[in-house]
This record gives structure tokens, sequence and C-alpha cells, in this order.
């Protein structure tokens, strides 16, 4: 039994979507999650400051949390810095999992066609991740891949329905349209939240496919096999970091995740190693 904490981190409270995936599923865990609210979003910002970020709280976790395990429950952190992550983490024996690979496989598994669309955040999309996964992956599907600026922050303001999120829906989603998928990977901790709209827009014989519980899933095997599982017959406990306003984070937290999120703690982080 290994009684260290998971770490998760996201830029924001998007990553809540895995977090509540694996409290779900692993329950005997317990959980320390980052919010990076303060520098959020990373999905526009250049690729080597989203990694110089994802770095300093990977570091965080594993030295100053003690964490046995990340997750980088944020997509844009995940096309750009999984593999310096994994190596960072290496010395302290400690596994990394990112939300591509989880969700590339979800959604080739949900095709009939092996026709899979992936939509994300600028960043996400322009390093070109979900290519380069489906190829160390080896799956066998054709991958349409778009970006969708304007989604994340329409969540943020919590419209998900409305009509100015259909109309934006209506004119990102037109190219994806013509693609033809059957599949669509939600390929951003947000979208999950606009999957009505989304769905609406793409037509009902398209099944979308959020990678938050196939990281879960993910997870448990890495425990698993590295013995590193919790004990399944004592509850775990969850705590919420954030590096923004702590109200806030709590109050919009607790809407997403549920009641395990009653109150952040300021992340602080060390001066980075550069
Ligand atoms: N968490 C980001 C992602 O999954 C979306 C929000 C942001 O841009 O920071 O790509």
């Amino acid at each position: 039994m290994d009684r260290r904490p998971i770490g998760i981190f996201d830029s924001g409270f998007g990553g809540l979507t895995v977090a509540r995936a694996l409290i779900d599923l692993c329950p005997g865990e317990h959980v320390v999650y980052v919010g990076d609210t303060a520098r959020y979003p990373y999905g526009p910002r250049p690729a080597a400051e989203v990694a110089t970020f994802s770095r300093d709280i990977t570091r965080h976790l594993v030295e100053r949390e003690g964490v046995k395990l990340v997750v980088i429950a944020c997509n844009t952190a995940t096309a750009v810095a999984l593999d310096e992550l994994v190596e960072l983490a290496v010395p302290f024996g400690v596994p990394v999992v990112g939300v591509i690979e989880p969700g590339l496989r979800a959604a080739a598994k949900a095709s009939s066609s092996g026709r899979v669309g992936v939509i994300g955040t600028v960043g996400t999309i322009a390093s070109g991740a979900y290519p380069a996964a489906l190829g160390r992956l080896g799956l066998d599907v054709e991958l349409a891949c778009l970006a969708c600026p304007g989604f994340v922050e329409f969540v943020e303001r919590g419209e998900t329905v409305t009509d100015q999120v259909h109309v934006l829906a209506e004119r990102l989603l037109a190219p994806m349209r013509q693609q033809q998928v059957d599949t669509l990977l939600l390929g951003c901790t947000h979208y999950p939240f606009l999957a009505r709209t989304i769905s609406d827009v793409m037509g009902r014989d398209v099944v979308l496919v959020s990678s938050a519980d196939e990281t879960a899933f993910d997870v448990r095997m890495v425990l698993g096999s590295s013995d590193l599982a919790g004990d399944p017959g004592r509850g775990g406990t969850a705590r919420f970091l954030s590096s923004g306003d702590l109200d806030s984070f709590t109050r919009l937290g607790r809407k997403l995740l549920g009641p395990e999120l009653e109150s952040a703690e300021p992340l602080v982080l060390a001066p980075p190693a550069r």
C-alpha cells in the first residue's frame, strides 16, 4: 500500500473533470490538485512558457507535496511538456500521465468509420501533439485537428448553452463538419461543459469523447502495475491548491467538482531552478 497522494494539475479548474473521474474511480487515493488560475489560460501562450509553468508545478508536486504520480490534467500542458515532465520525475520514481494518449485511444475505440476529429486550444493543435501521439500509438484512424479559440472563455463565463456560444460553435466547427468524422475527441478540459452545444452543431450521430474518464482508467492501471496503489478500504482525501484568488477558485471549483472541494490553499512555488 502506498499512501502518498496523487498530484493533478491544470491551468485552472477545467482539470477538475479529471480529478472528479479519479476520485470516483480510485476512492482510496489521496489527491492534491493544483489549479494555476493566476497564470490561466495556457491555450494562447507560447509553448515554452507553458512548459516552464508545467515544470515548476511538477517540481512542487514531486518535491514539496511528495506525490507518487503526476497527472497533467491539461491538454495544452500535456501537448507541450509531457516528455520533459516524464524525464523530470524519473529520478524520483514518479510516473507522469497526460490526457492526450488516453483520449485518443478512447476515440479510436469509439469510431466505426476510422475518421476521428479532435478539437483543442490553439496551443494544443499547433503543437501537433495529437498526430504525434497517434503515430506513437499506431492507431489505425484518420485524424482531423481543429483549434477552437473562444470556447474556453465562454465556459469561464458560465455560458455553455447560450445563443452566442451556439453561433460561435457553428462557425468554428464548420470545417470539422466537412470532415465527416463519426467521433469527436474533446481535447480540452473545458469542452465537456459545451458538450450539448457541440453535439447540436456536429449532429447526434457524431460520438463525443472526453479524456477525463480514460485518463482516470490509465492512472489506475499505472498505479496497479507499479505497485503504487493506495488502500482501497480507506477513504482518500482531496486537497486543492490555487495560484489565484482562493475564494473564486473554491466557489467555481465546488460547482464543477462537488462537495469534496470545501476550501483551497495558496500555491506557493519555489523560485525556478534556471
Ligand atoms: N486546460 C486547458 C486545456 O485543456 C484549457 C484552458 C487554458 O487555455 O488554460 O488545454
